[in-house]
């Protein structure tokens, strides 16, 4: 059987490995606390779940759905942004649903992206934009994110003549791998650069309701104009707990929604009609569930923090998502630094070289586990003697 070349253009999915080798510790018997994969482990709000339930009853849930979306759902999502950002959106044409924002993610590149065609993306980052860019027969052309300039990148830098050939730039604030926040100003920047090159701009917002401190993230659409250029990515996985249900949404410019939702509409159905009414519940009800499990990943957050940092880690603390960049020591790659977490102490972390190669240096936590595996695990570091 011969495969495709394509495929040769996909490393191994980083978590798969990872999981790999927890298997092979807890067969052993370690005790391993998981800092590895961003899975929620807070309980689904149960005024959604009972939604669900509902939906599931419902005749019309069985059918096959469009793969734009329910409009209730197109509304509930119109709604929302409204309330959360005090932006308009039409829910007939500048909302499309997702079978989780991965999926649009990936889809969006097909409508844009022709052979040799560059795209934007940030370095380290979320793998999507970068193997989405090459399935698609692209270039992706890589923007460091750098703790001196806070993990934003800098935009000036790009050369001209790759800004001619750009046909997509991936901006994620709050991020991921990095936790870092963007404030509206890179936001216009981002919008003035696209607008002057011709350049659709992809916003993943999939981290904007997991924030700390009293900030509040905000949308690309705040900025004025910016649908002109823009589709922005928000999913309800880690904001309402439910990342195996895959429900997200595509926001913003319409030809972007609409030429995303042909590519789906050739390839998918659409998300399961239930799952879409249970989402419109979750995203017009109170959104005091929200702010709950924010406090509990705070108190999480500040106990990593403090922990790491009494042990000599030097980093700053992030206002939003579930992820701490800590740096290794110097002595350490990230490879080697997350292994001997593992082997060392039982546990596990993401080696950041694994989101691009500015991400060496560098292992991600993040912060779905209780209060007291956090304790534990600094119990354990401060056990093995870390030396920087
Ligand atoms: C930055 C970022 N974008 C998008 C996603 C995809 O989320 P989902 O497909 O569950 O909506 C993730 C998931 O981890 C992510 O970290």
């Amino acid at each position: 059987m011969k495969k495709s070349k394509r495929l040769d253009l996909i490393p191994p999915y980083l978590f798969v490995k990872i999981e790999e080798k927890k298997e092979e510790l807890v067969k052993k018997g370690v005790d391993v606390i998981d800092f590895g994969i961003g899975d929620p482990d807070l309980k689904t709000p149960s005024h959604i779940v009972k939604k669900l339930h509902q939906a599931i009853d419902s005749k019309e849930s069985a059918n096959y759905p469009t793969s734009k979306g329910e409009l209730v759902f197109r509304s509930a999502v119109s709604k929302w942004y409204k309330n959360r950002f005090n932006v308009e959106i039409d829910p007939a044409a500048e909302v499309c649903s997702l079978i989780g924002s991965k999926e649009g993610l990936s889809h969006i590149i097909l409508a844009f992206v022709d052979q040799g065609d560059i795209t934007l993306v940030p370095d380290p980052a979320y793998p999507v934009y970068k193997i989405g860019t090459l399935l698609a027969g692209g270039q992706p052309y890589f923007l460091p994110l750098k703790p001196e300039n806070k993990f934003l990148p800098d935009l000036s830098l790009i050369p001209s003549d790759v800004l001619k050939k750009a046909k997509m730039l991936f901006i994620n604030y709050p991020n991921n791998p990095t936790g870092a926040v963007a404030d509206k100003s890179f936001f216009e920047k981002c919008v003035k650069l696209c607008r002057e090159n011709d350049i659709l701009l992809v916003s993943d917002l999939a981290y904007s309701e997991m924030a700390y401190d009293g900030f509040r993230p905000s949308s690309i659409f705040e900025v004025p104009g910016a649908k002109d250029v823009a589709i922005e990515f928000h999913s309800l996985s880690k904001t309402f707990n439910v990342t195996g249900w895959r429900i997200g949404m595509a926001v913003g410019n319409k030809e972007a929604v609409s030429a995303l939702a042909t590519i789906k509409s050739n390839i998918d159905s659409g998300a399961y009609k239930a799952i879409q009414f249970a989402a419109a519940e979750a995203l017009t009800a109170s959104q005091n569930c929200v702010a709950e499990n924010n406090k509990i990943f705070e108190e999480r957050r500040n106990i990593l923090y403090d922990g790491l940092s009494s042990l000599g880690f030097k980093f700053e603390k992030p206002k939003a998502t579930f992820y701490m960049w800590v740096p290794a020591p110097k002595a350490e790659t990230s490879a080697s630094f997350a292994e001997k977490l593992l082997e060392q102490a039982g546990i596990l972390t993401v080696p950041g070289s694994g989101y691009g190669s500015f991400g060496e240096g560098f292992v991600r936590f993040a912060i779905t586990i209780p209060k007291k595996r956090i304790s534990e695990a600094i119990k354990r570091l401060t056990d093995i003697k870390i030396s920087f």
